[in-house]
């Protein structure tokens, strides 16, 4: 049983939530605190596995309650669930908490919110993680531009137009977006001159996948310089992971997200350079000097790899959850029952040719090889040939406009 406690200083509002959520009362103990010094009581007398928060409280506000709980119990989740207008106040919470939900909020979004962060912790299952992002304090929250699209996603009233203005605000992103959706991955015939054709063509929720694609990458700049590790040439490997996903995709009906899932798929390299740096450069050394994969030193390191710790960060934010899938399970494939090339094989496989092929970036770090007896299981072991050509000409292929 998740604890899950709730905290407002609103009594309707709490009686709503527990009207609304009762429900889940066999799944979740619940309980409701009338503001946040009542919050910091109950959460001393009893452990809770997450808290959904209101933000403006009079005393102790949102921001300093979910302060507090990142410090003292850092392994708890840590939500928002806020007003429009408060929107401004909850940005002083950004550092400070895992996931946003504006109020009024249907109890489906609110069920599926702590459903997918909870249920993660479960399929995660590991302690060691949730303490080691739990500390991480401004890590995650969602990326800017992500997160005013998706706010401006879930009101009723925002236009196509409207979610154009978002991402061409960022110039910088805008242009990443054109060169990614122009480049072989999503087989378009014509030329995306702009992001409302972008979205047009690919639909905003691929759209705002991308947006975090990118925005990733530039959220993380380690400050310590770990040897063996380069940010330009996980993102050059990274991207050629997608190509090659991409080629995947054309002619089967694989959904176009498994770009974006190529795209993020190590995007907990960048966490644990960033805000573990002395134990990735550990992992990293350890790999180069026993000759082992990264995920399998890190795994003895610490029982986990950069793919869970990616997978939880994204699931944090909200991607879909095939992505969170396909990252969790990267280097595992076989930690979900394969019948065919899904978007977890299909990532799996695209990273591994990746690291086959004479133009990946990942000089000296050793990749497991690919297993044979996976994909005879799913019946397509003669095609890895073809498929190894593929790579290779995928590696030379021109990245982009
Ligand atoms: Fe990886
Ligand atoms: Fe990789």
């Amino acid at each position: 049983m998740k604890r899950i406690l709730f905290v407002d200083d609103e009594p309707n509002v709490l009686e709503g939530l527990q009207r609304t959520l009762r429900s889940q009362r066999h799944e979740w103990e619940m309980a409701f605190a009338p503001g946040g010094e009542a919050a910091l009581a109950m959460l001393a007398a009893a452990p809770f596995d997450v808290v959904v928060s209101d933000m403006r409280m009079p005393g102790m506000d949102g921001a300093a309650l979910l302060e507090i709980v990142r410090q003292q119990y850092p392994s708890m989740l840590r939500i928002v669930l806020s007003g429009y207008t408060e929107m401004e106040a909850s940005l002083r919470a950004v550092p400070v908490a895992h996931q946003f939900l504006l109020k009024p909020c249907e109890p489906n979004t609110l069920r599926a919110a702590i459903d997918r962060a909870t249920s993660l912790i479960e399929v995660l299952n590991s302690k060691m993680m949730v303490s080691l992002v739990g500390a991480m304090r401004d890590l995650p929250s969602l990326p800017r531009t992500y997160m005013e699209l998706r706010k401006a996603l879930a009101d009723p009233e925002t236009s196509i137009a409207g979610v154009v203005r978002i991402v061409e605000k960022d110039v910088a992103i805008s242009a990443k977006i054109l060169q990614l959706v122009n480049s072989a991955f999503f087989g378009l015939t014509r030329d995306i001159s702009d992001i409302k054709m972008a979205v047009s063509y690919l639909g905003i929720n691929i759209l705002q996948n991308l947006v975090v694609s990118v925005e990733a990458f530039r959220m993380f700049q380690p400050k310590k310089s770990i040897p063996g590790f380069s940010i330009e040439e996980l993102h050059a490997h990274s991207q050629l992971v997608a190509r090659i996903a991409a080629h995947f995709s054309s002619g089967r009906k694989l959904p176009s997200a498994v770009v974006v899932a190529a795209l993020l798929h190590d995007v907990g390299k960048l966490v644990m350079a960033e805000r573990a740096p002395d134990h990735f450069a550990r992992a990293v050394s350890g790999a180069r000097e026993e000759q082992k994969p990264l995920f399998a030193v890190e795994e003895e390191l610490i029982g986990i790899s950069h793919a869970e710790v990616g997978a939880y960060l994204l699931s944090l934010w909200g991607l879909p959850y095939p992505v969170i899938e396909a990252v969790a399970h990267h280097h595992h494939p076989s930690r979900v029952r394969q019948h065919a090339l899904d978007m977890i094989t299909v990532v799996h496989l695209s990273n591994l040719l990746a690291h086959e092929t004479s133009g990946d970036s990942n000089r000296g770090i050793i990749s497991q090889p690919i297993d044979e007896k996976l994909l005879q299981d799913i019946g397509v072991v003669d095609q890895l040939p073809e498929w190894r050509q593929m790579a290779e000409a995928a590696a030379h292929e021109p990245q982009g406009v």
